[in-house]
Order: structure tokens, then C-alpha cells, then sequence
């Protein structure tokens, strides 16, 4: 198995369970590849011992490692890691990932390795299901930043921007947006311009509120022209670094209406730390579905949770775009703009 992509809390949830129903149910053994891709590419692994997959379900991060490592721009590509894992002897792959690792493992399940994939991000943005582990995570963390936030900019009548992640998906702003309260929610998948902002700025104002939360994602580009705050820095999949938006949205809120506003970018405090309840049920829910899978020969497809039951669907169907935020959800945030 292997973990890639950005951690994530409640990835040693599903390597725990995938360890402990495969050892227990099916004598299974296994070899953890570490810092995902790179693994395999450049064949650094352990055999995994029972051990290995106990007193880690609380724990953040992934006991594996992870790495943004892309089999397509290593020497041999492909090739090389269908012969590692030829080499290594391994009967099936465990890939626990986001759309890039994801997105590697459905091309090396075409070209025949047996693969099953376990969808992961706190960014929410993989189709086919209704959510990804970490996201509760990410959330929980943002909405305690929001209240936190909520009594200095009460306090000092300060406009407080708070930054959230999610890639070019708004599900953390908006569900972290919902929870906390915020006056107004920015998000890539809605065009605002920043008169938009201030207009609800202005309107809380008027009824006598001389502090707003505005929370922004980091994908979440004003309609202005020549705001381009994208850094030409790429990772390996091609992602560029996001980041930047609130500082620049607090900036324009202060030049316009001389408010006193400052931006909180929350980052990777986000991702880290210990899973909820809700995230390390899901991720051993997965982590089961997923050794099951591998048993009952299913390769190709990844675990999704859809409704309240956990099914089997094609990797391919999971990683064909981003997922991005419905508009039913996004409606009911709108209701407390302002
Ligand atoms: O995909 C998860 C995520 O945390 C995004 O929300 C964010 O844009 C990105 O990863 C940051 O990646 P890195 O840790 O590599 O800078």
C-alpha cells in the first residue's frame, strides 16, 4: 500500500484497517511503500508487521509518508514502476490518494496492475463521493479558527479575512463558512468582484455591525483584472501553489472603506493533527471496503461513501474532474451574507 498526495488526517485510520482485516481475516501480508509514488519508483519499502498498524488510529499525518512524486516525470515513467512492483512480487496495489495519485493509479491499472484506490483529501474535490476522510477534519479546525476570529474582530471592529484551503474547490470555506457564522464566503466556483464584498460589509454597517468574518478559499480569484496572484512554482502534477487571496481581499476591504482589517491564512494547520471521530470512522470504513475489494479481485475501482454506505466505483469515474461545490449548499451560506 502507499499513501500520496498531501497528508491528510485519517489516512493511519484506513492503513490500520486495511492492515488488521487483511492479517486477521485473510492472512494477508503486506509491504508499505514509503512517500507514495516514490516508493515504487525508487523502491523504498518495509514488510509490515502487526505491529506497524497498532496505536496509530488517533494519530495525523500517515505512518507511510507522502510525497507529490509523479511516476510520469521520473526516469523509466511507467515502466519502471510496473517492474518494481513485478520485482517486489506484490499481488495488488492499496493506493490511498487525492486526483494526482489517484489519477497515476487508474494508468497503471490500465496497463494491468491491480489496483484499488481509496480517495482522500481534506479538499472534498474527488467525484463519485459524497466526502472524503479529512475534510471533517478540515473543517472542525476552520470553524474553531472563525470563532476564535469572531472575538478580536468584535472586539477591535476589525473586518478579519480568513484564508481557507480546498484547490480550486470551495467545500472548506463554504461548510467551515456555514458553521462559523461568516458574514460573507468567497469561493472559486462564485464570481464576486469587490464591490460585491464591501456592498455586504456596508450592509452589516448599516445595521449597526462594525466587525465582519470573511472567509475566503485559496482558489477564489476576484473578477478585477491584473490580480494574478499565482506563482509560477508548480509540483509535480502541475498544480500550482495557491495563496495570497485574503491578504489581498483585507488590503482592498481597508483602502475602500477604511476599515481596520487584517488576513488569517490558516494552511496546513488545517491537515494536521489528530482526525475527528466522524473522519476515523470513514477511514476505517474505506480501509476495510478497500482489502475486501482487493479480495473479491474488484481492481479498477476506489471506495466511495454514498449516502450512508460505502460502494465500489471505477477510479476512473472518481478522478475524472474536480468535484465542485453544489449550489444548494452554497445558497444556504448566502443566506447569512451581509
Ligand atoms: O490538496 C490538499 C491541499 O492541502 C490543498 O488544499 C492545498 O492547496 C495543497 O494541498 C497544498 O499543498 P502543499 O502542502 O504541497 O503545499
Amino acid at each position: 500500500m502507499l499513501t500520496g498526495g498531501g497528508d491528510c488526517p485519517g489516512l493511519n485510520a484506513v492503513i490500520r484497517a486495511i492492515g488488521r482485516k487483511g492479517m486477521d481475516y485473510y492472512n494477508d501480508e503486506f509491504v508499505g511503500l514509503k512517500n507514495g509514488w516514490a516508493g515504487l519508483m525508487f523502491l523504498e519499502y518495509y514488510e509490515m508487521q502487526r505491529k506497524d498498524f497498532s496505536g496509530i488510529l488517533h494519530l495525523g499525518g500517515t505512518i507511510l509518508g507522502s510525497s507529490r512524486t509523479n511516476p510520469e516525470k521520473e526516469e523509466g515513467g511507467y515502466d519502471r514502476a510496473i517492474k518494481h512492483f513485478n520485482e517486489l512480487k506484490l499481488d495488488a496495489l492499496v493506493v490511498i490518494g487525492g486526483n494526482d495519485t489517484l489519477g497515476v493509479a487508474q494508468k497503471l491499472h490500465e496497463k494491468g496492475i491491480p489496483i484499488v484506490g481509496v480517495p482522500k483529501t481534506i479538499d472534498n474535490d474527488i467525484c463519485s463521493t459524497d466526502m472524503t476522510f479529512g475534510f471533517d477534519t478540515a473543517v472542525a479546525v476552520a470553524t474553531d479558527a472563525i470563532d476564535r476570529l469572531h472575538t478580536t474582530a468584535e472586539s477591535h471592529h476589525r473586518c478579519i479575512v480568513v484564508e481557507v484551503m480546498g484547490r480550486h474547490s470551495g467545500w472548506i470555506a463554504t461548510h467551515a463558512g456555514i458553521a462559523g457564522g461568516a458574514d460573507i464566503v468567497l469561493i472559486p466556483e462564485e464570481s464576486f468582484d469587490i464591490n460585491d464584498v464591501i456592498e455586504k460589509i456596508q450592509f452589516r454597517m448599516n445595521r449597526g455591525k462594525f466587525f465582519s468574518i470573511v472567509v475566503v478559499a485559496e482558489g477564489f480569484e476576484l473578477k478585477e483584472e491584473g490580480w494574478d496572484l499565482q506563482t509560477q512554482e508548480k509540483d509535480d502534477f502541475g498544480n500550482v501553489r495557491l495563496g495570497g487571496i485574503g491578504d489581498l481581499v483585507a488590503r482592498e476591504i481597508e483602502k475602500r472603506m477604511g476599515i481596520e482589517s487584517r488576513a488569517v491564512v490558516l494552511g496546513h494547520v488545517q491537515r494536521g493533527g489528530t482526525p475527528t471521530a466522524f473522519d476515523r470512522v470513514l477511514g476505517t470504513k474505506f480501509g476495510i471496503a478497500a482489502i475486501d475489494l482487493v479480495h473479491e479481485g474488484k481492481f479498477g475501482m476506489m471506495t466511495a461513501l454514498q449516502g450512508t454506505k460505502v460502494r465500489p466505483v471505477p477510479i476512473e469515474e472518481g478522478v475524472k474532474e474536480s468535484k465542485i461545490v453544489d449550489k444548494e449548499t452554497y445558497e444556504i451560506a448566502k443566506v447569512f451574507f451581509g
